[in-house]
């Protein structure tokens, strides 16, 4: 298998991933068939105008996704890729799912571009928290100045945290593999990051059922959904348990 040999061979490898390797966990994608895209318009509900104007809507979406990022586990590509980076096979996850099930399965570098659903924060104060079930109240007011809450996710037209932007580019410049899977790579500027590997000589594996961004300049094309790539993987590498 091609994929193992990259791994096998590489010096530093990375995954990049996007809905698609929460999707067998049963957590709906964003674009294709069954993505929230198709159903909901995404300026009602992700962005800083849509809860301006109406909190209440937005809290309701997200305490919905809130609760299924809740009764969701981790699925065998989760698994997979933290026994990678157990292994020493892989040194960064970065994600740009707001769902933490890459945590949850064990992996340890974990670098979230997007935020986590599972915390909040306010709109006014400092006030940050962690939540472990849907907020009661909707939408929730800050405990410490009664401001707004919102989730400490990014929405379209914000821009990425800092720092851990900053960490993603700096493990792909170290990175002689990235290993991308299920994300469409179409959102910016998280989709350039695989691409920064590829411009400084390093290699390509690209796990996605659907052609997206990156096929073509991939070394290896896995066109299949994640936990059928990562059972066979981790199988020849030695590490399924
Ligand atoms: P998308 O919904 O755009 O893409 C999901 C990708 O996963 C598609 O290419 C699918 O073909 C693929 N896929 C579906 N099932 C899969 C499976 N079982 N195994 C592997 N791949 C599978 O989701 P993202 O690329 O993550 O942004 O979207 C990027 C960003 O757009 C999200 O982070 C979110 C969204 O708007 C913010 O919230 C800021």
């Amino acid at each position: 298998m091609e994929a193992a040999r990259l791994l096998r061979s590489s010096r530093y490898a990375i995954v990049f991933t996007g809905a698609g390797v929460s999707a067998e966990s049963g957590i709906p994608t964003f674009r294709g068939s069954g993505g929230l895209w198709r159903r909901y318009r995404p300026e009602d509900l992700a962005t800083p105008e849509a809860f301006q104007r109406d909190p209440e809507l937005v809290w309701k979406w997200y305490s919905w996704r809130i609760r299924m990022v809740l009764e969701a586990e981790p699925n065998l590509a989760h698994k997979a890729i933290a026994r990678l980076e157990e292994a020493g096979l892989v040194k960064a996850v970065i994600t740009q799912n707001v769902d933490g099930l890459h945590r949850r399965a064990g992996s340890r570098n974990v670098i979230e571009l997007h935020g986590s659903i599972l915390r909040v924060r306010c709109t006014r104060c400092s006030y940050r928290s962690i939540l472990a079930r849907e907020p009661g109240d909707i939408p929730p007011r800050c405990p410490m100045c009664g401001g707004l809450l919102r989730p400490d996710v990014v929405w379209f037209g914000e821009t990425l945290p800092l720092g851990e932007l900053e960490k993603a580019w700096n493990e792909a410049a170290k990175a002689d593999l990235v290993m991308v899977v299920g994300t469409s790579g179409v959102v910016e500027p998280a989709a350039s990051i695989p691409l920064a590997v590829l411009s400084h000589g390093g290699s390509m594996i690209n796990v996605n059922p659907e052609p997206n961004r990156y096929t073509g300049l991939a070394d290896v094309e896995a066109r299949m959904v994640a936990t059928r790539f990562f059972r066979p993987l981790l199988r020849e590498l030695g590490l399924a348990r």
